[in-house]
């Protein structure tokens, strides 16, 4: 277990926010705070002061309800009018932090703020240098290299800028990957050689965006970098491709043996709810959170899943759903592409009895019905199992069992097209009714006979299983489902004969 916790500062309620359709209001960001707080945040930015008057009012609130040990900050451009706004928005708040920015990389400076990198360097220092003074000595001051991503060139001007900016009073120092443009091991190199050059006593912070949807890398490695603050949004949210999610960082930092300070087993509910609030729908495939997220479809994979199914470590998942508070287990679903472990596991599911090898034999017909129509529904599945298991159709059909006047019964059936009549004994029926098949020279052997009670609709409340041999010396089971025992008998033999027909057609009639 590594040791140096790391400081979850979330920034939904600021660039989060910025990034939605409809910005959230006070109401509704108190709401995601709440939730931030049941997650057991370290820090949060309630917003950007100076972005508008609704925005300035949240700040304000969420400053007022913040518990003594959450950092509160709020954010300002390296001038003062938005330093003081944001200094005054959360001065109720214990714990205050004021966030100011510029960018530095070469490219923005000359085209975006059109200064030169002196002019930028001494417009840092002096914003600093004033938000000190504005917040005071209990406050803290954050300073961020906008664009930081983008300063390969000039990232000697920028240590030495912030080696200033930390004497003028800066004691956290936030590195954004502003546009996501390149691998997350170039950025991180960046992180490790300002971490080296700053006093040790001030905190490293990574802000990342997620262009190239490598956020979450790129933040998870700056960790091991030296950077102890990791600036997260829940669901991802933020401007374009979103920030850094949350719950990535955090499951990929627990996962890595990291002392994660958060209640994680919070994050599913809270997606869901982050997303009903911003009306950003979480994507099929997202990870951890997405309804996909969970989904197996190939038949190896179903078979990996199922079998570790219960324990911590999944053959095919990052975490056991519970981590997050996931109450959906493993979604198995079947294409063409899925197996008998898939059909077994549905069908168990949804109630009825299956084995593993009925399962194995009915899987190539979902198969070939899921080519058709892609993947099957629980009650497709359910159909299959019906017309293949409960009501094997085939060359053999009964049509009739009649009692006779001597407690005996006439059983009729067709086999292709021919008609067949036999006595069968009141006496063992079944027994009986086999021996006269085998007698007509049906050639199969049968194995074992259950029976068991059970409620599977109103018509159905006696099962038969049974085992035959086929021909080829292949064991089947077959089943019979009525409310008459006697008739779940005679379907469990005659659903066996069409399946032992369909196995190996013609082969159990060549004495005939
Ligand atoms: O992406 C960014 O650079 C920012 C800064 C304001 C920290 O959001
Ligand atoms: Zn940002």
């Amino acid at each position: 277990m590594i040791k140096r916790q790391p400081f979850f500062y979330d920034i939904t309620l600021r660039d989060g926010n910025q990034s939605l359709k409809k910005p959230w209001n006070t109401f509704e960001k108190e709401i995601i705070f709440n939730h931030l707080l049941e997650l057991g945040i370290q820090g949060v930015e309630v917003g950007f002061a100076s972005a508008s008057d609704m925005d300035y009012e949240a700040c304000s609130r969420l400053a007022q309800i913040a518990p003594d040990n959450i950092v509160i900050s709020a954010l300002a451009r390296c001038i003062e009018n938005d330093i003081v706004k944001a200094v005054k928005s959360i001065d109720a708040a214990s714990k205050r932090r004021v966030h100011t920015f510029i960018a530095m990389s070469p490219f923005n400076m000359e085209y975006v703020l059109n200064k030169s990198p002196l002019e930028v360097k001494k417009q840092a220092i002096e914003a600093v240098e004033f938000a000190r003074k504005t917040i005071g000595k209990n406050g803290q001051v954050q300073f961020s290299v906008e664009h930081f991503g983008d300063c390969h060139e000039n990232i000697d001007f920028v240590i030495d800028t912030l080696k200033e900016v930390v004497k003028a009073g800066a004691n956290v120092i936030n590195l954004p990957n502003t546009v996501e443009r390149t691998r997350p091991k170039k950025f991180v190199d960046l992180v490790e050689k300002v971490y080296n050059a700053l006093p040790k006593d001030i905190i490293i912070s990574v802000h990342n965006h997620n262009d190239l949807g490598m956020a979450t890398a790129t933040t998870v490695e700056s960790y091991f970098a030296g950077a102890i603050q990791l600036e997260c949004a829940l669901n991802g949210l933020g401007e374009r491709a979103g920030n850094t999610n949350l719950y990535e960082v955090a499951i990929a930092l627990h996962n890595s043996g990291v002392d994660v300070p958060l209640n994680l087993s919070k994050i599913y509910e809270l997606a869901l709810t982050v997303s009903d609030m911003s009306n950003v729908k979480i994507y099929e495939k997202a990870p951890l959170i997405g309804p996909e997220a969970l989904a197996h479809r190939s038949g190896i994979h179903q078979d990996g899943a199922v079998k570790t199914k219960d324990m911590e470590k999944g053959a095919y998942r990052p975490i056991h759903p519970s981590l997050i508070g996931r109450k959906d287990d493993e979604k198995l679903g079947f294409t063409s592409q899925s197996g008998k472990t898939a059909i077994f596991e549905i069908i168990s599911d949804a109630g009825y009895p299956i084995t593993l090898q009925e399962a194995q034999r009915i899987a190539p017909i979902a198969k070939e019905e899921a080519e058709k129509i892609g993947e099957l529904s629980t009650r497709n599945i359910i159909d299959i199992y019906y017309n293949n298991v409960l009501n094997v159709k085939g060359l053999f059909k009964l049509c009739n069992l009649e009692k006779t006047s001597d407690g005996n019964s006439i059983l009729e059936f067709m086999y292709k097209d021919k008609k067949y009549s036999m006595e069968v004994s009141g006496n063992g029926p079944v027994d009986s009714c086999i021996k006269a098949l085998q007698k007509s020279g049906f050639n199969f052997e049968f194995l074992n006979y259950e029976q068991k009670a059970l409620n599977m609709g109103s018509d159905a409340t006696a099962m038969t299983i049974m085992q035959f041999k086929a021909p080829n010396g292949q064991t089947i089971i077959s089943r019979g489902c009525d409310e008459s025992t006697v008739k779940a008998n005679l379907k469990a033999i005659f659903n066996g004969l069409n399946i032992i027909e369909k196995l190996q057609p013609e082969s159990m009639t060549t004495k005939r």
